[in-house]
């Protein structure tokens, strides 16, 4: 099969068969592949395609032919990022997204960096009995080597953001200390100390030195667990009082909240988040990296890619979904990236 340059298919919308046209794309000159395949016995696109096999472990066969082509195609320096949904099967859960990832970590190279949840604040409300309502998919980041690009604090940035916001401009952080000092049996002198600290602490806070603190006072917090001769220890049985802060940036944790979203008009059964692509796009690339969904829908990765000032390739079988995919990337703007707070 001809491989084409890459220049060839940057910013389009091919229309064709995975399986086929991953195949003409040359190897390490994509940066990010992101996509959510059909899933498993879940929906009928139209065209056949992924998803309809009788078995699971014949749908696993066949993303795996799919995801290996992925491999080839990403820079040592880029990664690949599979949100996968699962499947009941007489009232089993098959844990489809679990065995994809146990099998690709058999028959290829890569390394499963992140399993991250996303979380859905809107989860379908079809109630059964005797089952909880699934509410929760994975995505999972795979990388090729050491060199991947990754730019942590990029990842929901904007959460730093509003965690500062909500703090305020410091006024009242801490203020609820004074109290539990005044409630506590630490002798006069220690109270005097401990107030003062406190003082000291907020001001660091209020002055952006520290992101912030916790005081733990004798007989009124928990004391530390283990490390019996620790710094912190010694501090509670000497002056009554301690002090741990906090500095830096927030966690970055492997959890994503968003709800499942719906588009007016929108043709599509299956649609991902803007939001969530492009939190992956923010930790998984630069501006002008290109970005490649070989299971492109709708067009989400493609017009959040455009939105973000990075060249994108979709590949979709059906085609009026492409056609529909095109519509969507007619509207974008480059913009602002939108910033979803929960
Ligand atoms: C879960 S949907 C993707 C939805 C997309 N993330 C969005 O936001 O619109 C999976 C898509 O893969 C397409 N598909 C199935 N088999 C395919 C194949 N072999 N090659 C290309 N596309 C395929 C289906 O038509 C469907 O649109």
């Amino acid at each position: 099969m001809k491989i084409n340059s890459i220049e060839r298919y940057l910013n389009k919308v091919v229309c064709g068969d995975a399986n086929e046209v991953m195949r003409k794309i040359p190897s390490n000159s994509v940066d990010l592949v992101i996509t959510s395949p059909p899933y498993y016995k879940q929906r009928d696109y139209g065209k056949g395609g992924l998803g309809h096999e009788k078995k699971v472990e014949e749908y696993i066969a066949g993303l795996l032919e799919i995801f290996k082509e992925c491999v080839r195609v990403i820079k040592d320096s880029g990664a690949i990022v599979f949100n996968i949904g699962d499947k009941y099967e007489d009232g089993n859960l098959l844990l489809v997204p679990y065995r994809f990832a146990i099998a690709v970590g058999q028959e290829t190279n890569v390394r499963l960096l992140n399993e991250v949840t996303w979380v859905k604040t809107n989860p379908v409300p079809k109630q059964d009995k005797r089952k909880l309502i699934p509410s929760s998919e994975p995505f999972f980041i795979f990388v090729k080597s050491n060199k991947y690009f990754f730019d942590k604090d990029a990842f929901l940035g904007h959460m730093d953001y509003v965690r500062k916001k909500a703090n305020g401009n410091g006024e009242n952080v801490g203020k609820g200390y004074f109290n539990l000092i005044e409630a506590s049996d630490l002798s006069a002198d220690q109270k005097q100390q401990c107030r003062e600290r406190l003082q000291e602490v907020i001001w660091e806070v209020k002055t952006g030195k520290i992101e912030g603190f916790r005081l733990k006072i004798k007989g009124i917090h928990a004391e530390p667990y283990g490390g019996q001769n620790g710094g912190r220890k010694i501090h509670l049985d000497r002056d009554g009082f301690t002090v741990i802060k906090i500095y830096g940036k927030s966690l970055k944790r492997d959890i994503i909240e968003s709800p499942v979203e719906t588009i007016k008009g929108n043709i599509h059964p299956a649609i991902y988040p803007e939001y969530i692509v492009q939190e992956f796009l923010k930790l998984l690339t630069r501006k002008n990296d290109v970005v490649l969904d070989p299971f492109l829908g709708s067009g989400t990765t493609a017009m959040v890619a455009k939105k973000m000032e990075r060249n994108y390739i979709g590949i979709e079988v059906n085609a009026d979904y492409c056609e529909y995919a095109e519509k969507r990337l007619a509207t974008v703007q480059k913009e602002m990236v939108m910033e979803l707070f929960i």
